[in-house]
């Protein structure tokens, strides 16, 4: 027979354990945040790295030279839909073969690769805890699970019912939005939010099974990832083809973002509450785009 005083018991005990728990993380969270906020303080006080020396002496990319680039081989590594993740295990400075991904091995990478600060790695990287199952590790292949982080409409992939390995970006894709730089070289805050726009519009109107209709969440982890690739990138489209297209750093390339302590959350939210403000489903297209849900890229 079930012992209602011991279940009431239970519930009270798993009650409490919920909310020590949900409190630890808000503790965790307001930390980053004042952390976050002093190294934004800073970087807006003092010098910017030298051109040259964005990255740190002992580190890759150090000086502009990256280690060797080895296209993946894709029977035995893992990738990911992020080109920021396979370009550093295509550079090897993630394993090259992307598994067994530590938390620690990810920010650390991503931190000194793309001059962020310790703040704004760790929270990238915590993004994907959701992914591992309490094992402290995850392989690139994980992030292709939709809606956690990964969504539809990206930039570089066809959404996932269309596509359902994500981990190699598609060319016309990747060609599609560089085209879009207005002035022909650069694609500017304006360039993202468009495209952005232009994506939304036509996963919803050619994937039936199209989820970020309704997911504020994904919407702003998009504008996220345009906002990261305009900080390190500065919107260069020769720059963006090669890395977006080949998933490598260019030759002699280095961020662009030159924060005395890297780039932040603080920052990057800024950015990217700008861009996903401005995009609207319902906007003009470009004369250049108005046969653009004709054709069917997701094919
Ligand atoms: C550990 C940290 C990171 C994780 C877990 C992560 C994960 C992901 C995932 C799952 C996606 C797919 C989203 C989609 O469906 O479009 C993505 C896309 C993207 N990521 Fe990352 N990422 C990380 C770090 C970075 C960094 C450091 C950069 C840039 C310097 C970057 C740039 C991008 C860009 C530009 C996209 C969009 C690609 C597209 O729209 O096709 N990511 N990332």
């Amino acid at each position: 027979m079930i012992n209602y005083l011991m279940t009431g018991f239970e519930i009270v005990k798993r009650l409490v354990k919920e909310i020590i728990r949900l409190a630890s993380v808000a503790l965790v969270a307001l930390q980053l945040r004042a952390r976050d906020l002093v190294y934004t303080l800073i970087n807006v006080s003092i010098r910017r790295r030298r051109l040259g020396s964005v990255i740190p002496p002992g580190y890759p990319g150090h000086g502009r030279e990256w280690p060797k680039y080895l296209a993946p081989n894709f029977e035995s590594d893992s990738r990911s839909p992020c080109p920021g993740l396979n370009a550093l295990a295509n550079h090897g400075i993630l394993p090259r073969n992307g598994k067994h991904l530590t938390y620690r091995q990810m920010a650390h990478a991503i931190q000194h690769a793309y001059n962020l600060s310790p703040t704004l790695a760790e929270r990238l990287t915590a993004a994907s805890r959701e992914l591992d199952q309490g094992r402290g590790w995850i392989d690139l292949h994980d992030l292709n699970a939709l809606n956690v982080i990964q969504h539809d409409a990206s930039f570089t992939r066809p959404d996932i019912a269309f596509c359902p390995d994500q981990s190699s970006p598609n060319t016309e894709l990747v060609d599609k939005f560089l085209a879009h730089a207005s002035n022909g070289h650069s694609l500017s805050l304006v360039d993202l939010a468009y495209y952005s726009g232009l994506r939304r519009v036509e996963s919803k109107c050619s994937n039936g099974e199209h989820s970020l209709s309704y997911s504020f969440k994904h919407k702003y982890f998009g504008s996220g990832n345009c906002a990261l690739m305009y900080a390190v990138f500065g919107g260069d489209v020769n720059d963006l083809k090669v890395w977006l297209g080949e998933e490598r750093f260019p030759d002699r390339w280095e961020p662009k973002n030159r924060e005395a302590l890297g780039y932040t959350v603080v920052q990057s939210q800024a950015t990217t509450l700008a861009i996903e403000f401005n995009i609207h489903e319902d906007q003009a297209l470009r004369p250049e785009d108005e046969s653009y849900f004709e054709g069917d890229v997701e094919g």
